[in-house]
């Protein structure tokens, strides 16, 4: 019989040793670095949005993960969004649905806990994608010169230290009560923030509080030598224009110093800040006239695990203005509780789920697709262009369009 339940003290031995056998990559090796693994571990679990859990047979750990309660803004609501990370399985029992059966008991424990969302970094995105998962924003890689950014005054810039962590946090929340997908930081995450010696943090303060901040990190340029570097940008918040202005107004005074700035970034307007929007090495695309400004990778995604108490957390979010009742046909095969059918009726946006079956419309699409656009990274349009939906009338696509339409794709700087 395979359960599911929390770790306790005593499986830390055999958790150990089957998550540094999934991540090798981690290096831990001698009985120093399992220590160190283990402290960073019981760090990470004294926050109590974060806790471990494994499948056990026969009394036997085979898999294990760890689960985030972490807070998110939808929209404009803060909503509990169940993440999962490390997920790692003994390399003896793969391929005997372990992993399955810990992805289906998250689920269900979210659903549980009253969450309509969960997130995930998938280590391949086609193995999550079929267990429901959708596609998020698109993170973008840049590598600039310093003089590419624009100038301005720093005079607001300080650098930023352990006392101004509250001011820090306060920012953050602000930040992310404003952003849509924005979720809360681990206390760990705070706390590595000003005691691990690589990262810089540098803020703009203005009465007391600070408005924007820029976390960053030197590394080795490509010429490989000690004058050759660059900085790292770990993250960028910013309360207003004026802020961004003068966090890459510092960014730009580097430029005696620095090579590259490499950001990381959800922004996909970012090339308009910079005066020459072309990547490293100036590489055209192969048979088109156009110059590569940056690198993409796809990476966090999102699942709807409760249709209706979704749009229960919905009720005061502005479904583009549309007044028409749809009938949404949702289909999942992994969590069959979350499939079937509602009548949603949208009067001047708002939302509710009606019992009258009458409609104006009806679409469906899988789960993967529906969370995806629930969070607004993809359009409807070209869900029904790439058959990923279906639309009953093919003149109703662009009122189906307006629902969903999210003026910002959702940004998350969160970890996990
Ligand atoms: C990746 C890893 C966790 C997979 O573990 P695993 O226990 O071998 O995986 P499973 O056997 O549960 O495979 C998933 C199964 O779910 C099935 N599945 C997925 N979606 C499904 C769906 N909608 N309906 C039915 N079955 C589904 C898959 O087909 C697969 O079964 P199959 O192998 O019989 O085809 C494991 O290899 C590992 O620990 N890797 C190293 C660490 C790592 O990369 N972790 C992931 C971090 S995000």
């Amino acid at each position: 019989m395979r359960t599911i339940r929390q770790l306790t003290e005593a499986d830390w031995e055999a958790f150990i040793t089957i998550s540094v056998n999934a991540y090798p990559g981690i290096k831990v090796v001698t009985a120093v670095d399992r220590q160190r693994f283990r402290q960073r571990n019981e760090q990470m679990i004294a926050d109590p949005i974060v806790s471990l859990w494994g499948a056990f047979e026969n009394g036997r750990l085979l898999g294990a993960m760890r689960l985030f309660d972490f807070a998110m803004t939808l929209h404009e609501t803060s909503v509990l969004m169940g993440g999962i990370g490390s997920v790692a399985v003994d390399l003896a029992y793969k391929k005997r649905k372990v992993a399955y059966d810990m992805i289906q008991f998250f689920l269900r424990h979210y659903r549980e806990k009253g969450a309509a969302l969960t997130a995930l970094y998938p280590f391949r995105p086609d193995f999550y994608r079929q267990m429901g998962f959708g596609y998020g924003t698109k993170m973008n890689q840049y590598r600039v010169e310093p003089a590419s950014l624009p100038r301005s005054s720093t005079t607001h810039i300080a650098f930023l230290t352990e006392k101004d962590k509250e001011a820090v946090m306060a920012c953050y929340g602000r930040y992310a009560q404003q952003t849509h997908g924005m979720m809360t930081l681990p206390t760990y995450t705070w706390d590595q923030l000003f005691t691990e010696p690589s990262l810089k943090i540098v803020g703009y303060k203005s009465g007391g509080e600070i408005r924007g901040y820029l976390i960053f990190a030197f590394q080795q340029g490509q010429g490989g030598h000690f004058l050759s570097n660059e900085i790292l940008v770990r993250a960028i918040v910013y309360e207003n224009p004026a802020v961004l202005a003068e966090l890459l107004g510092f960014l730009h005074t580097q430029a005696d110093q620095i090579e590259r700035i490499v950001i990381n970034t959800q922004d996909e307007d970012f090339h308009f800040l910079l005066a020459d929007p072309r990547f490293e090495g100036e590489l055209m695309l192969p048979r088109v006239l156009y110059h590569q400004s940056n690198t993409q990778g796809v990476g966090l995604m999102y699942r709807v695990i409760d249709v209706p108490r979704l749009f229960e957390q919905l009720a005061d979010h502005d479904f583009g203005g549309q007044t028409c009742r749809l009938k949404l046909t949702v289909r999942d095969s992994f969590l069959p509780e979350n499939a079937g059918s509602w009548i949603v009726g949208f009067e001047n946006g708002r939302a509710r789920l009606l019992s009258d079956p009458t409609h104006d419309i009806a679409i469906e699409l899988d789960v993967a697709a529906f969370s995806s656009l629930i969070m607004g990274t993809v359009s409807f349009r070209q869900l029904v262009f790439y058959s990923l939906a279906i639309v009953s009338d093919p003149a109703q696509i662009e009122t189906v369009n307006r629902l969903f339409h999210t003026a910002q794709k959702p940004i998350c700087m969160t970890s996990f």
